[in-house]
């Protein structure tokens, strides 16, 4: 920052310097992806990714249907939702067993139905951790020519992607997901199915996002998802003892716990991510502050809305008549079996005295 600090934009040398190394983080990133660097384009986080890519493929082919499901981020949902508002696109909704996965049956029956239609799956739930079939419903997509955006927020820097294998056609990441900087993130338009620019500016990222670039989340953003392939498959085990850990303590210290969407399913489920079900009680209200206030950072549904009062769409619309509480631990390679004890304790303290 002291140094390079030219505009990527300006054909001086300070400038070229900075643009030669805002390519290189692309050519890293898409190498990663299996992808070619013309297919990455770096945004502001998930929310503008998921944006630019529902509204400029509805926009470029004109799509008429979408085809989503309920428990999709904010970024999908309310997108969509403004559309079919605006009579842009009619939506339809794809039924979800009760463990909340996508049911595929019902879906090849919607494509069917409504083929050439904006598909939009997120790979995994922020909440409750699902993962998605992406082959199968690339598959289906493929065969009735639908668009396929996936929001892989959650699972881009988690697991493996391999875009030649993959048939999908919008992808958004955001980097801090991925223990990158916040304010930073990625799109994957396939360079087969081009979509237009959804805001209007500069020739930036090949006339496809106007703006000055943000160099310095860019780099960082490279250099993370560097790092978590290098230690993938390492983390990933790690990861997985620390949630299997966490399972089987509160199995065995609050009585009546179980546990949100697929969590337990280690082969359908984020490794990161634990959504806990707790029994009805009134000290279900306060579970959140409590462990604040010794010192534990949990969420009660996601944390990209926590600030707002209403609950979770997400446990919403599996859990309809639900009185049970809810909160949502994430892991990762910092946190200590030492940890998952200690949380473990704290929640069997609470629900000691309230059950
Ligand atoms: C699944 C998912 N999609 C989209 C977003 C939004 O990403 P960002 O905050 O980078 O805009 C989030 C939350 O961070 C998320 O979990």
């Amino acid at each position: 920052m002291l140094e390079d600090f030219g505009n990527p934009s300006s054909t001086h040398a300070h400038g070229r310097k900075v643009r030669a190394a805002i390519e290189s983080a692309r050519k890293k990133v898409a190498e990663l992806l299996n992808c070619t660097p013309g297919e990455i384009i770096f945004t502001s986080g998930g929310t503008e990714a998921d944006n630019t890519i529902i509204r400029s493929a509805v926009e470029t082919y004109q799509l008429k249907h979408a085809i989503s499901s309920s428990i999709e981020h904010h970024a999908v949902t309310h997108t969509l939702g403004l559309l079919e508002k605006q009579n842009v696109i009619q939506l339809h909704h794809v039924r979800l067993d009760e463990k909340g996965h996508v049911d595929l049956n019902h879906l090849e029956e919607l494509l069917k139905e409504f083929p050439k239609a904006l598909v939009s799956l997120m790979q995994a739930n922020n909440e409750i951790g699902n993962l998605l079939d992406m082959e199968a419903v690339g598959n289906l997509c493929h065969t009735h020519h639908a668009y396929f955006h996936s929001d892989t927020v959650q699972t881009i820097g988690h697991y493996r992607h391999d875009m030649k294998r993959l048939k999908v056609h919008g992808m958004a990441a955001a980097a801090h997901k991925f223990h990158g900087p916040k304010g930073v993130g990625f799109m994957y338009i396939n360079k087969d199915k081009k979509i237009h620019s959804f805001m209007q500016g500069g020739a930036q990222e090949r006339n496809m996002r106007g703006g000055t670039e943000n160099v310095y989340g860019i780099i960082g953003m490279a250099r993370a998802l560097e790092i978590c392939y290098r230690d993938m498959d390492d983390h990933k085990a790690y990861i997985e003892g620390l949630k299997e850990r966490m399972i089987e303590k509160l199995k065995s210290g609050v009585p009546g716990v179980t546990f949100h969407g697929d969590s337990v399913n280690f082969e359908r489920s984020l490794y990161a991510v634990l959504n806990v079900s707790l029994p009805e009680s009134e000290e279900n209200e306060m579970l959140l502050f409590n462990l604040d206030l010794k010192g534990i950072s949990a969420s009660g549904g996601s944390a990209c809305s926590s600030g707002a009062s209403t609950g979770s769409h997400v446990l919403g619309a599996l859990y309809p008549n639900s009185k049970r509480g809810a909160v949502r631990f994430s892991f990762s390679k910092y946190n200590k079996a030492e940890e998952i004890d200690s949380v473990a304790n704290v929640m069997e303290e609470i629900y000691k005295v309230i059950v």
